[in-house]
């Protein structure tokens, strides 16, 4: 996959891919599109301060940064996993200005550099693990998640990773309370989240995006 790094609006790096013409974040801003869409309305919108998250298309590691930020803002305890088909190298992963303090700097570079299907601890309360799969083929666990970032590309490149199906399997793996946020607010999308059974919002989206979805299992 053709990758290279792009400066998006809020001043925060992203990547564009050429061979789908599409970008990991709002070219409006990466970090401004991510804290609002997972950081505020999903791991911020969860009452317990003990969360297992899951992130389909882990990619640059932004949301995993940002919510190894918030769990030390807040004292969450995280046990986060990171999805990935085609992950960075750590070549890209160093062109990427996401961490603001040398902390943090080591935590991304040790995201990047970890193995696959290893757990991990990156502080007292943060493990972190990232699975190197295609996400059409991995079985989740039952019940297991209060939180999922829904991150692929779009459902116009990616059709098959947001079916009812897809939705299903991630309903499934999400605990009773459990909060899935995504940038894709498009009609289909929603419908099929709520044929599955979850309770789904319209939200205000990021700046530059009309809406957003949230998804509650009740
Ligand atoms: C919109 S990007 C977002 C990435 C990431 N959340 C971030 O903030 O950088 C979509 C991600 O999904 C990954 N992806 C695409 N197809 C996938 C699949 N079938 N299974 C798992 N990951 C996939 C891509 O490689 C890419 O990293």
């Amino acid at each position: 996959m053709e990758r290279k790094v792009i400066l998006t609006e809020d001043g925060s790096s992203t990547l564009y891919v050429s061979d789908i013409d599409e970008c990991y974040h709002s070219t409006h801003g990466a970090v401004q599109e991510s804290e609002h869409i997972f950081i505020k309305a999903a791991l911020e919108h969860h009452a317990s301060k003990r969360l297992s998250v899951l992130e389909v298309g882990f990619g640059t590691g932004l949301n995993a940064l940002l919510t190894f930020r918030a769990s030390q803002k807040y004292g969450l305890h995280v046990t986060y996993t990171g999805i990935e088909k085609y992950p960075l190298t750590l070549d890209e992963a160093k062109q990427l200005n996401y961490a603001c303090t040398d902390q943090e700097r080591e935590v991304f570079r040790c995201m990047h550099a970890a193995p696959f299907s290893v757990s991990g601890q990156l502080s007292s309360c943060f493990y972190f693990s990232k699975l190197c799969t295609d996400f059409l083929d991995i079985s989740l666990p039952f019940e297991a998640y209060d939180i999922v970032y829904m991150d692929a590309f779009s459902p116009e490149k990616q059709p098959e990773l947001w079916t009812q199906d897809s939705m299903k399997r991630l309903y499934d793996s999400m605990r009773i309370g459990g909060i899935l946020t995504t940038y894709c607010a498009k009609g289909y999308v929603r419908r099929n989240l709520q044929s599955v059974g979850f309770v789904v919002e319209r939200l205000p989206g990021p700046p530059g995006k009309r809406e957003m979805l949230r998804a509650t299992k009740r």
